[in-house]
């Protein structure tokens, strides 16, 4: 019935190529270039049914499934009009990724009145070697964590990355971040600390400038990826420390009535232009806040973000809060939390796929057609805005050059070098000295194959060595709660009693470099002490480690700590969740982190 929009597609594209003013009115508006964009939704509005305008009120999750697309998402694409995905998996082959999303897209295109997908992404590019949990893209040049460039401080890094993800994104078809994410780390037991940007308003603000400007562009246009700011009101003030991912960490709490501070870096990315804002599943507790989900907090997203801040973008829910994290509305139906985010001033829900709920709520009266319209009209102008309808596909060859190129993925390992934040560095310990090349090391945390590649030695234990090497996880309580509960971490930020003494034997033996991959802040008061340098990362590589340990090429630790480090749980636990830096007598504060200045000219090369 419909089959005239494939032709009309390549009709719109030959009249782009061939001449920008050929007649183009054998199209319906809403497929032709010529037409402005507000009255080509305007007529594709008026085409479509309710059923098709409800699906576009959801943003499902897909995934490569053997290298294709599976029979669920051409379900959801035809069946249920879902046109937003998030790709999850990672991107490990540019060229199978870029051909999947040509073909997604021609089957969309193929499907009802044709709307394209916009597909979008959780964070890819930090780094892990953790492949059998990991979701970051291999393929992507491979950065630090978002808290790595905050430990450098450097606006004109933090533009840099968002530009060269953005070329990634793009070139694969990704069009939309769900991110930054700008939670202030004002409680340093919460498990999601790496994505943000540290624990102070000022510098998160200064950075998430530049990111929302590297990804969109200064306008939104075809080779824009949206920012998708995270979570609104600032998800970080978590009570105890939890998340409220999870059934034992729903709350979020305000014991020192600091709720302004946490909406610093949300008026700065409103005035930055962020397209998109996602709010957290927390339910506030104690304030003067409904205590519901912040999706379901008609005050806190529609008179807060909305009028007073004054955000005219796309409100997008968390994933799940309909049939799964309904916080504060664990009793209500899914069709009254569906009623209640909506009325709330959701315009898409995030994780869902039921657009049949809104279907019923309109019909039964509940919800009204035009409220529908507001939301389905941003959404559509925005796959407008980005040219996916005038060209939803990618350029397979193209992609394969961008993605992970020498230059990205230079600069990605630089980053990596750079952002390492020495803490301690007894008697200029580092660099270690060129001929210490010759000695033997004990190592944890570093494959042995890494070491044996660069004619180190290895040894199995510490008494045969004279350097140790360990690379730790900050602490965490093991869990069998599978799932995310596996990286989402919670329990105390100290080291258990039997690994504090199973480090100590090793410090008291020999010569030691420590380096924390910080998950969240750890409380490390006896390594300080005991190791003879201490680092911490924010995701990097075996080999960023070892090229600044021995000074390679002259790389040497530039991070500056973006949150104080607590001297211990305790202190941690008697902190305010929503007040910086106020744990008692930090270990090491905001802004720490040493160089090697001091020994450039010595026996490695100054950069
Ligand atoms: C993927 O391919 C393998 C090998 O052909 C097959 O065994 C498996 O069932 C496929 N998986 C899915 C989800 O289709
Ligand atoms: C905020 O940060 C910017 C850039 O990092 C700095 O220049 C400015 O002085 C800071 N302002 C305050 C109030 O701390
Ligand atoms: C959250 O706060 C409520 C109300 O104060 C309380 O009953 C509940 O135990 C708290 N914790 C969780 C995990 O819900
Ligand atoms: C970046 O580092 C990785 C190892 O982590 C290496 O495989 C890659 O070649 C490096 N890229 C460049 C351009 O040096
Ligand atoms: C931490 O997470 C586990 C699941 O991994 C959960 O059962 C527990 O309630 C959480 N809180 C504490 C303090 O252990
Ligand atoms: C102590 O920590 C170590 C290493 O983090 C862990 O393997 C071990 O299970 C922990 N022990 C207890 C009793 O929690």
């Amino acid at each position: 019935m419909r089959s005239f929009i494939s032709l009309g597609f390549l009709a719109a594209a030959t009249a782009r190529t061939v001449s920008p003013h050929s007649d183009d009115s054998g199209l319906p508006a809403y497929r032709n270039p010529q037409l402005c964009i507000d009255e080509r939704v305007d007529d594709l509005l008026s085409r479509m049914s309710l059923e098709e305008k409800a699906g576009q009120m959801f943003h499902s999750r897909t995934s490569l499934v053997n290298n294709t697309f599976d029979g669920k998402i051409k379900d959801l694409v035809s069946g249920k009009h879902i046109t937003h995905y998030v790709f999850s998996g990672g991107v490990n082959d540019a060229r199978v990724v870029a051909e999947w999303q040509n073909e997604l897209q021609q089957y969309a295109l193929d499907s009802g009145l044709g709307i394209p997908i916009t597909l979008s992404s959780d964070p890819q590019h930090g780094w892990t070697d953790d492949t059998a949990v990991s979701n970051l893209g291999s393929a992507f040049s491979r950065w630090t964590e978002p808290m790595g460039i905050a430990a450098l401080r450097s606006p004109e890094l933090a533009r840099t990355f968002a530009e060269i993800a953005r070329e990634e994104y793009v070139s694969v078809g990704i069009r939309q971040a769900l991110h930054p994410q700008v939670d202030l780390l004002t409680e340093p037991r919460w498990g999601r600390s790496g994505g943000t940007l540290g624990e102070d308003a000022n510098l998160t603000s200064t950075l998430l400038v530049e990111l929302i400007k590297g990804f969109q562009g200064e306008k939104i246009g075809p080779h824009s990826v949206i920012a998708t700011t995270k979570h609104f009101p600032g998800g970080g003030p978590m009570e105890n420390g939890e998340d409220s991912h999870f059934p034992w960490g729903k709350n979020q709490t305000y014991p020192g009535n600091n709720q302004a501070y946490h909406l610093i870096p949300f008026a700065a990315a409103i005035a930055a232009g962020t397209r998109q804002m996602m709010p957290y599943y927390s339910r506030p507790i104690g304030t003067e806040w409904e205590e519901v989900a912040f999706g379901f907090n008609k005050y806190l997203i529609t008179d807060l973000l909305k009028k007073q801040m004054g955000f005219e973008g796309i409100v997008v829910s968390d994933w799940g809060i309909i049939t799964d994290r309904a916080w504060g509305l664990e009793e209500a139906t899914e069709l009254e939390r569906m009623r209640r985010a909506i009325e709330a001033g959701c315009d898409i829900l995030g994780g869902e796929t039921k657009p049949e709920l809104i279907v019923e709520l309109v019909n039964e009266g509940l919800l009204s057609i035009e409220r529908v319209d507001s939301s389905v009209r941003k959404l559509l102008k925005e796959k407008y805005e980005l040219g996916l309808f005038d060209n939803p596909f990618v350029d397979v060859e193209a992609a394969v050059r961008v993605v992970g190129n020498q230059y990205f993925s230079r600069i990605g390992n630089e980053t990596q070098r750079r952002a390492l934040t020495l803490l301690t560095n007894d008697d200029d310990f580092l660099p270690l000295p060129y001929e210490a090349r010759e000695s033997k090391f004990y190592v944890e945390g570093i494959a042995d194959s890494v070491m044996e590649r660069r004619g180190l030695t290895v040894v199995e234990t510490p008494e045969e060595a004279d350097y140790a090497f360990l690379r730790l996880v900050s602490p965490f309580k093991p869990t069998t709660a599978g799932g995310l509960a596996s990286s989402i971490n919670n329990g105390s930020i100290e080291y258990n009693v039997t690994e504090k003494a199973r480090q100590a034997e090793i410090y008291k033996q020999l010569p030691t470099v420590v380096d924390i991959t910080l998950n969240r802040p750890a409380a490390v008061p006896e390594i300080a002490d005991a190791a003879s340098a201490l680092f911490v990362n924010y995701g990097s590589s075996p080999d960023a480690f070892l090229d600044v340990v021995f000074g390679i090429d002259g790389w040497g630790p530039e991070g500056k700590l973006p949150f104080d480090l607590p001297r211990s749980m305790a202190a941690a636990e008697a902190s305010f969740e929503d007040v910086p830096f106020d744990t008692e007598d930090p270990l090491f504060k905001f802004g720490h982190g040493l160089r090697y200045a001091e020994k450039c000219g010595g026996k490695y090369k100054c950069r």
